[in-house]
């Protein structure tokens, strides 16, 4: 796979990185650098070599005399601007599922279903290079979404990671894991075999929009004796306006999304 070059890298933008270029009004177009390539918009474009070979931060200016800023790309910009095919899971529940399902270096994660692949993105860099990520997706065309978004952001298929195209009922026992994350419509449903796959002391967390769907997944944990600890949560992140003197929040937030359930897989009871 070719390198990435992160945010803040200290090369000079390359041949085939990716960048995010912000106009005036801070819209945000995310491509990838070819020489011989152009971005055009209605006020002009830009050639991609003249983009080569400048430092992140840079501005740059059309043809029509626009001016635009360039920089590589974040996680929460991918999540936003990638192609989608089902809903993605934004940046700040994505930040929360690392941590609360405490993703860590080395540790291997099925997860279900891929959708289009924005939290499958997550996991491997959390998991990173010595962690493995499992993904399972029912759905063939959200497969191939996924799939693309994945290769697409890392420049290739990541060795550490594997897109099961089936259901995860069928699929998951036979995976042995040490997280397990299910953003699809009925969690409760995949609580037996999660059981199985799941080493002792492994958590799983569910991500269900509807408090409905808390509901009858907490009922679910409690009636079955290999789960405990279960917890119940949501992320609320409030951007602010701030203006000189003009400090207030923003009128407009990205509020509900879901919520968070995490439990631990209990040890099995003594016969
Ligand atoms: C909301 S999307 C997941 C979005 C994803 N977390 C992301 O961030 O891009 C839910 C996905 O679960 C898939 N799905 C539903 N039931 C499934 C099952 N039993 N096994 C595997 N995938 C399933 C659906 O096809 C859908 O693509």
């Amino acid at each position: 796979m070719p390198e990435l070059r992160y945010p803040g890298h200290p090369d000079p933008l390359t041949e085939g990185d990716k960048i995010l270029l912000l106009d005036r009004k801070q819209r945000r177009y995310l491509m990838t650098l070819h020489s011989g390539g152009e971005w055009h918009s209605h006020h002009g474009f830009v050639p991609h070599d003249e983009i080569i070979g400048l430092p992140e931060g840079s501005r740059v200016r059309t043809t029509g005399g626009s001016t635009l800023l360039v920089v590589r790309p974040t996680s929460a910009d991918w999540t936003v601007k990638a192609p989608r095919g089902a809903q993605v899971v934004y940046p700040k529940d994505q930040a929360m599922i690392v941590t609360l399902a405490d993703i860590v270096p080395g540790a291997v994660v099925a997860e279900a279903g891929a959708g289009s692949g924005a939290l499958t993105a997550a996991l491997l860099r959390a998991v990173g290079p010595a962690g493995r990520v499992v993904s399972f997706e029912l759905r063939e065309e959200h497969a191939d979404v996924a799939e693309r978004n994945v290769v697409e952001r890392f420049g290739g298929v990541p060795p550490n990671w594997e897109l099961r195209r089936g259901d995860v009922l069928e699929g998951l026992a036979v995976v042995e894991c040490d997280r397990i994350i299910l953003d699809l419509a009925e969690p409760w449903t995949v609580l037996k075999v999660a059981a199985d796959a799941l080493h002792p002391g492994g958590i799983l967390l569910a991500y269900t929009p509807s408090v409905v769907q808390v509901t009858r997944l907490r009922e679910a944990l409690d009636g079955d004796s290999r789960w405990g600890m279960a917890q119940t949560s949501e992320t609320l992140v409030r951007t602010w306006h701030v203006d000189g003197q003009a400090v207030r929040p923003d009128h407009r937030m990205v509020a509900h999304t879901a919520f968070l359930t995490t439990a631990r897989r209990l040890a099995d009871a003594a016969e």
